[in-house]
């Protein structure tokens, strides 16, 4: 058996590990706090996150949200067609370093970056993916040892599901892992897995990074910490990110997307509500007398098609379906499904170790997401989810099993001695076995993904958004300051740029501060995010153009607009992003209709210099640019040797 002899990095330790979403933008489990603080670690997933990470819900207004959902914004971004893409920009930061060959940038520790995300059709009425006004976890009570009937089920998941509490994975998702036995031939080190009170085995609430079985909004522990996970979920994968191709490329085939993961399910008696059952492997399962279902993923269900033939008769070259049982079924039967397309697998771009920054050549690490295309054509809302694997050499990461389970087999213990040689006392390693080998995860807040208007189906389309949230650097840590992102974009004539931000009216970074500074360093009113654009001339400068001399807006052609009207004047446009979205148009001249009376520079009460009255975010405008390059500021949170937020688009030919 392997043996500690080296002094390795301090790996365990307090957090400050961590991955942190920029955009779109990560929760780290908050949701409105005015503390630096999250309110509640345990709101809605496990991120094993510092604290202090995180990013408000957006506003729509120029006031908080409060406890109206309807006042929260969601990022909307514009699905991809079949054969036209849109790409948005995945930012992150993750701790301690990922990427790169092992000679010239060495890493202390293997890495693994796993981006995944579930939606949902907009007007589902069960289940529905909600942020809430509210930071408390959602409720679980246990199910009972005996007596555990459909009306014990419905009784405790209505008095549970709280409909102002924040909700990704549903009450039956946890119920399911609450029943389900653990996986027993994982890894555990010399963690001591408890077992559930009265079911008389452990289920899969119990991980070696969660041996306490917490939970966390109705996140499955096991689920979280596993990947592939061997048992059919509601999430889809985008990208798998590791070292190197070789060792994400075995990943791609038994994602979820491609291949069908079985579980053990049976009804309640005279129903269609699903049942959880102990079993989580075949064989046991079907000892026992229930089916094994093999269960696939898909991206939507296609109501139309009724017969196999008639469901594979609509896969195109870039739309495939499949007649197969969705894993949401309550029917175990088959139907007509549109997969999911295959992940990606990337090498993971570099990033040192112990830093929350930027990686090779001083620009933040990112992929490009190619939004899914819905051929139903309807909204969808979703969430976004990234998680952070670290395991280290000290045990073979994919090849150690329950084997080497408990203190006498276990290759890793806590906090070992090591001897020195020298007869004095030995030294003691900072080893915690449930973090030696460990995932980090951060997920966005709701976002939709819209079908696109007839005028922009052609195109790609590219998003330009905010990241960043209001204070100065110390204060905002582990996020960061405001700035454009992407900060230079590269497009055609023949692409589309979706312009759009969000920002929060509660990004006070008040007290509790936890281990960083509280405050909120900024222009206008405290806690409030603002932004806008204007275009500038150069980069070095700080002074934006006074329309007269600007090309960017008449370069620009408004292929869709939020107010509807696309064609309003270049002066129109430049107003209506210099001003947040407050102003849509100079007069009634320029814009007679009913709907833009109260939006008008004539009519409207003067806007606050530094925004402070308009909106906080800006659903946004799609243009088609000339050839050119183009630079733009924003003339709130520009503040030169303080804060630069500046960016450029060039626009080939
Ligand atoms: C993390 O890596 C371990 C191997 O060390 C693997 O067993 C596990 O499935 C991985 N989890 C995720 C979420 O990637
Ligand atoms: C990929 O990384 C692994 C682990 O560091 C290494 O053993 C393997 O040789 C690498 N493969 C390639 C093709 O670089
Ligand atoms: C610029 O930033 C500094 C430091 O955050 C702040 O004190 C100052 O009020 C800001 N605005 C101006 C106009 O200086
Ligand atoms: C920020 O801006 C203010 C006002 O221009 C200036 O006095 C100050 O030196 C700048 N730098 C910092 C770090 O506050």
């Amino acid at each position: 058996m392997m043996k500690l002899f080296v002094i390795l990095a301090l790996l365990a330790g307090q957090s400050l590990a961590d991955i942190y979403l920029h955009n779109p933008r990560g929760s780290n489990d908050r949701l409105n706090e005015k503390s630096a603080q999250r309110a509640n670690a345990n709101r809605l997933f496990d991120s094993q996150n510092n604290n202090r990470g995180g990013y408000n819900v957006g506003d729509v207004t120029s006031a908080p949200h409060g406890k109206d959902a309807s006042k929260q914004y969601k990022m909307a971004y514009f699905q991809s067609e079949a054969d036209a893409e849109t790409i948005l920009t995945v930012e992150w930061y993750n701790q301690h370093g990922c990427g790169g060959n092992e000679d010239d940038n060495p890493q202390k520790q293997n890495c693994r970056l796993v981006l995944q995300y579930m939606c949902q059709p907009e007007g589902t009425t069960e289940d529905v993916l909600r942020n809430g006004v509210v930071t408390n976890t959602q409720d679980y009570n246990r199910p009972p040892n005996s007596n555990y009937n459909l009306a014990n089920r419905n009784s405790r998941k209505n008095n549970n599901v709280k409909a102002d509490r924040g909700l990704q994975e549903s009450w039956d998702w946890y119920e399911e892992c609450f029943v389900r036995e653990r996986n027993k031939g994982l890894f555990t080190a010399d963690q001591n897995l408890r077992g559930n009170n009265g079911l008389g085995y452990s289920s899969a609430i119990y991980t070696r990074q969660n041996p306490n079985g917490n939970r966390r909004g109705y996140e499955c522990p096991e689920e979280r910490d596993y990947f592939p996970y061997w048992h059919p979920t509601q999430w889809k994968d985008i990208a798998i990110l590791a070292e190197n191709e070789t060792l994400c490329n075995p990943l791609i085939a038994e994602s979820f997307n491609n291949k069908p993961y079985g579980a053990c399910l049976q009804k309640f008696p005279n129903s269609q509500v699903r049942k959880p059952s102990r079993y989580n492997n075949k064989e046991e399962c079907e000892e026992n007398g229930l089916d094994w279902v093999a269960f696939h993923n898909y991206l939507e269900k296609d109501k139309t098609a009724s017969t196999q033939a008639a469901c594979q008769a609509k896969s195109t070259n870039n739309i495939e379906y499949t007649w197969a049982i969705p894993y949401d079924s309550t029917t175990f039967t088959a139907e007509c499904l549109v997969k999911v397309p295959s992940p990606q697998c990337q090498e993971a771009p570099w990033s040192r170790s112990n830093h929350l920054g930027n990686g090779i050549g001083g620009e933040m690490n990112t992929v490009q997401w190619t939004l899914p295309h819905f051929p139903s054509g309807q909204v969808q809302n979703c969430v976004m989810r990234m998680r952070y694997n670290i395991s280290t050499d000290d045990y073979d990461p994919f090849n150690t099993d329950s084997e080497f389970n408990g203190a006498d087999n276990s290759p890793v213990t806590n906090n070992p001695y090591v001897d020195i040689g020298v007869g004095r006392g030995p030294l003691r390693l900072a080893i915690n076995t449930a973090q030696f080998g460990r995932v980090f995860q951060d997920r966005t807040h709701i976002f939709q993904l819209k079908p696109r208007p007839d005028d922009i189906k052609d195109f790609r389309i590219f998003n330009v958004n905010v990241r960043g949230k209001r204070g100065n650097i110390v204060q905002v840590y582990p996020a960061v300051e405001y700035d454009f992102t992407p900060t230079d974009l590269e497009v055609t004539e023949n692409d589309l740029v979706h312009f759009q931000w969000t920002g929060s009216n509660t990004h006070n970074n008040g007290r509790p501060g936890g281990d960083g500074q509280t405050g909120d360093a900024g222009e206008g009113k405290s806690g409030s995010d603002r932004h806008n654009i204007l275009q500038m001339a150069d980069r070095n400068e700080n002074f934006p153009l006074p329309f007269e001399k600007t090309n960017m807006w008449d370069n620009a052609e408004i292929k869709w607009i939020y107010h509807g009207k696309n064609d309003v004047s270049a002066r129109d446009l430049a107003l209506n992003m210099a001003s947040s979205g407050y102003y849509k148009c100079v007069s009634a001249t320029d814009c007679p209709a009913e709907s833009f009376k109260d939006f008008l520079v004539d009519t409207k009460d003067k806007m606050q210099v530094t925004l402070d009255n308009t909106p906080a975010s800006y659903p946004g405008v799609v243009l088609k640019f000339k050839q050119g390059k183009y630079h733009y500021m924003c003339t709130r949170n520009n503040n030169f040797t303080n804060r630069s937020q500046k960016a450029t688009i060039t626009v080939a030919a």
